[in-house]
């Protein structure tokens, strides 16, 4: 019966409208662990867009029980059954089809479906999970209005829900009860969502601007429900939000976030139910970090933004995933930038976008941000997809400004409420509130790849005037030998010696306007010449708020990037300037040992860099704290040509030690302005000054002097927040301190009932970089709190451990390839799409020495070779070595 996952790609150039349109469905649960009965019965009109005789319907995992058609048993001659569907051979132009299946969610480990996560019946269907729980079309251009009766044993269930609005209720003799809710909304089927559990509730109400009361219910396992006020208290700032900016009211009159331990991904955004993992849920000072505040506070308000954009407009098509996701982490980054502080917010997307997108778009996997192809859809919830798709509505917005993205926003709505669309529809609708031509602008959705933007400077005395050549060009991608210019806007300005922002009068122009503006990069190359500079050269600020997912080599002499790092008035840029100095320095430390040279010293400049911040530390901490870290090895990797492992560890615990060392008197200043007396705070200035505190710790505590060690030690055992504690945990373990063992242990010991905070138990000790890591992971595999039926855990141990420690991943022999190879295809029988994201870590073995690249293409030739693979697990694996 059971048939090799097909491994043909799906081509976004095939898509058809449905050949049938399903305007109704009503489903019936009979929810049992084992043995779940679901009836669907979906009425059928002939699409008058559509082509074909045959309607499919999908279904997997699931035994079909009856079919009936206008209440009659269908003869066999009228239909065909495949491996994954069901295929209706010329149906009636309408018709009511009725589907009993039997499915079994106890057995679901692959978390897709109907599946029990800690006793509670839960739900995900994105992108194609509807398929397990009834026979449907199950794609996202086929809309229905739902409604849903839920059946269940009363204690075990006392909760029952689902999407829009509750009905109706009752008991039923046996104990059991049930009820019916219905979604006025037609919705795709990914959206659909059903909980049944024993779950406490913590309610509240949100008036919107027009004074509609909506009811807020946030439901958790009752151990958890203490730890849900953090994230209902962001819901109702992001309502209040998305009124404010965007002008988008919530539209029914209640809205539920369930949260449940297992989960594939963050959370999902099922229409007025969005279902959490705990791990973007629970929040409190003692188990949480206030990287988890800002972050659920995050996810909250993405899920809720979904509302619009996604729910309300979805996606015709699965290529279409950026239209949804690009455009709402846009919005996510936009709510957390106005919560907190606008530069540092940008700076953190801009990390990620560069040690994770700009590495997926160098390697074998990369993708354009609306990709073409697919073999398994859940491989493309990725990094490209979401977050190169955010900087693309970014850029729209930087051309576009505030006020006109408004309008283009506004007639999407317009056009598009209650539709299927693809990024075409949004992009045009944003042309014609514009009045802009965005036909190269639309190369972002289809072409793969960092564009590399080359600048040229001239500076003519006499005529007073500054050309800068900007050219641009973009390496191959898997597919895509050439590429096409993209139209980049480049917002910048220009500093003049003594520090001043200069007014910018282009050649041609009358005046000066302003001092800063959007150029628009559309040819391969381009001159841009501003005139009028008294004052001598200034040094151009370019790329401000980093405008475009580009790299940028202006050719910056160490003098000019300090004087970025100094005058400039974007946060970013003087950011970014102080990045690349430091990369300068710790690439020539790499190139040193590599060449058998192992300097014991470290090159004044950055020294000196690092002071000049941390005096001005007290004017921002957070942007300090920012200021004082290091580029990661993974964005001073991609600047190598073969990825030197031990070189990129020597450089950075070099300048680690010695930034500690030599700055010592003035990190402990900052670690002692930053303490904070008196209780805990959340706020964004508290958060700002504990980012900044511990971050100077931690040079303390790479001097390795008594001192800094006295300092972690105290703050270990006084730390009355997660941040703090873990802080130094991290640093006790990460410098080898001698109480190291006792102290897990005793962290461990005291937070064993905190699934979250053993996760972090378990991530830290996965990311300690050094060459015993493969024997402690696997040791730590057989921990009793160590589970394969848990993503979070699995992500905490083995995600970390493949994609957080490189000397320890890397280890020469080996060993950590093979462990990572061996663990992934366990895992692929129980839950393929965790396994196809942790091996992913093996995808860039091009870039390293050739000793590691045999190892690592072994390891992903044995993934190819293994029987029974899942379909995620070989699109990953066989690109990587294509
Ligand atoms: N759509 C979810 C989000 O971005 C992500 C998700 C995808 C969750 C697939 C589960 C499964 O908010
Ligand atoms: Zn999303």
């Amino acid at each position: 019966m059971s048939q090799a996952p097909t491994r043909e790609p799906v081509y976004l150039k095939d898509y058809r409208p449905p050949a049938f349109l399903t305007p109704e469905i009503e489903l019936d649960f009979v929810l049992e662990p084992e043995a779940t009965l679901v009836t669907s019965r979906q009425t059928f009109r002939r699409n008058p867009k559509g082509e074909g005789r045959e309607l499919v319907l999908f279904g997997e995992n699931q035994d079909l029980l009856a079919l009936t058609l206008n209440g009659a048993p269908l003869p066999p001659e009228r239909w065909r059954k495949e491996s994954d569907r069901i295929v209706l051979l010329d149906p009636p132009d309408e018709f009511t089809l009725e589907v009993r299946s039997r499915i079994d969610p106890a057995a679901n480990t692959a978390l897709m479906g109907l599946y029990i996560s800690n006793g509670v019946f839960c739900t995900q269907c994105e992108p194609e999970g509807f398929r397990r729980i009834t026979y449907f079309q199950d794609r996202p251009d086929v809309m229905a209005r739902y409604r849903v009766r839920i059946e269940a044993d009363r204690s075990a269930c006392p909760v029952l829900l689902s999407n829009g609005n509750p009905i109706d209720r009752g008991d039923l003799p046996g104990g059991r009860h049930w009820a019916l809710w219905e979604d006025p909304f037609p919705k795709p089927s990914y959206l659909f969502a059903l909980v049944a559990g024993d779950l406490a509730c913590l309610e509240d109400e949100f008036t919107t601007r027009s004074g509609r009361k909506v009811q807020l219910r946030l439901y958790s396992e009752a151990a958890n429900i203490g730890q849900c006020h953090h994230a209902l208290a962001s819901l109702k700032k992001a309502m209040k939000w998305d009124e404010d900016r965007y002008g988008l009211e919530y539209d029914l009159d209640l809205f539920q976030i369930v949260a449940v331990n297992d989960f594939n991904f963050g959370a999902m955004e099922n229409k007025g139910l969005n279902i959490f993992n705990t791990s973007a849920t629970l929040a409190r000072a003692d188990t949480s970090t206030d990287f988890d505040f800002m972050n659920v506070e995050r996810v909250i308000a993405h899920e809720y933004f979904h509302n619009w954009t996604g729910d309300r407009v979805t996606c015709r098509d699965w290529f279409q995933l950026t239209l949804k996701e690009g455009l709402t982490v846009f919005r996510d980054q936009q709510f957390s930038a106005d919560m907190h502080s606008p530069g540092v917010k940008r700076i953190g997307d801009v990390v990620f976008i560069r040690d994770v997108q700009f590495a997926e778009d160098a390697g074998p996997l990369a993708h354009p941000i609306r990709p073409d192809r697919y073999i398994e859809i859940n491989n493309f919830y990725t990094a490209t997809v979401y977050q190169k798709g955010a900087e693309v509505i970014r850029m729209l917005h930087t051309l576009l400004g505030e006020e006109t993205y408004r309008k283009g926003i506004d007639l999407y709505f317009q056009r598009h409420d209650g539709q299927a669309v693809t990024c075409e529809d949004f992009v045009q609708a944003m042309a014609d509130a514009s009045g802009r031509d965005l036909g190269q602008f639309m190369r972002w959705y289809s072409q793969a790849g960092t564009p590399e933007l080359e600048v040229r400077r001239r500076f003519d005395p006499d005529r007073q005037a500054l050309t800068l050549e900007i050219a641009q060009r973009t390496p191959p991608t898997p597919g895509q030998e050439e590429k096409l210019p993209f139209h980049i806007p480049i917002r910048m300005g220009l500093i003049g010696r003594d520090g001043t922002p200069r007014r910018l009068q282009l050649e041609g122009e009358n005046e000066p306007k302003g001092t800063e503006r959007v150029l628009e990069l559309t040819e391969p190359a381009q001159r841009f010449t501003f005139i009028g500079l008294e004052g001598g050269e200034p040094v151009p600020s370019l790329l401000r708020g980093f405008s475009a997912p580009v790299k940028l080599d202006a050719g910056y002499s160490d003098d000019e990037l300090a004087h970025l790092m100094a005058h400039d008035t974007d946060d970013f840029v003087r950011w970014d300037a102080g990045q690349r100095l430091a990369s300068n320095v710790l690439l020539a430390l790499v190139g040193d040992h590599a060449a058998g040279r192992a300097p014991s010293t470290l090159d004044r400049r950055l020294i000196d860099a690092f002071a000049k911040s941390l005096d001005r530390a007290g004017e921002d901490p957070a942007f300090a704290a920012r200021m004082l870290s290091l580029p990661s090895s993974s964005y001073l990797g991609q600047q190598m040509q073969v990825i030197d492992v031990e070189g990129i560890r020597f450089a950075l615990d070099l300048a680690r030690r010695e930034l500690g060392r030599s700055l010592h008197g003035a990190w402990l200043a900052a670690y002692r302005a930053n303490t904070d007396e008196g209780p805990f705070s959340i706020d964004t200035a508290a958060i700002a000054r504990r980012s900044l505190k511990n971050l100077a710790l931690a040079y303390l505590a790479y001097a390795r002097d008594e001192e800094g060690q006295a300092l972690v030690r105290t703050q270990y055992a006084r730390a009355d927040n997660m941040t703090d504690c873990l802080s130094a945990l991290r640093l006790i373990t990460e410098t080898g301190m001698p109480e190291s063992e006792a102290a897990l242990a005793s962290f461990y010991e005291k937070w064993e009932k905190e699934p979250l905070v053993v996760n972090k138990w378990f991530s830290l000790q996965a990311m300690i970089e050094d060459e015993a890591a493969p024997e402690r992971v696997e040791h730590l595999m057989a921990h009793p709190a160590f589970t394969w039926s848990n993503p979070n855990r699995v992500r905490a141990l083995l995600g970390s451990f493949a994609m957080m420690n490189l000397v320890g991943f890397h280890r020469r022999d080996g060993a950590g390839y093979r462990l990572l190879t061996d663990k992934v295809l366990e895992l692929d029988r129980r839950n393929p799409q965790v396994a196809a994201r942790l091996l992913s870590a093996l995808g860039r073995w091009r870039r390293f020495d050739e000793h590691r690249q045999s190892l690592m293409r072994a390891e992903l030739e044995r993934v190819v070779a293994t029987p029974g693979l899942s379909r995620d697990s070989y699109e990953i694996a066989s690109k990587s070595l294509a």
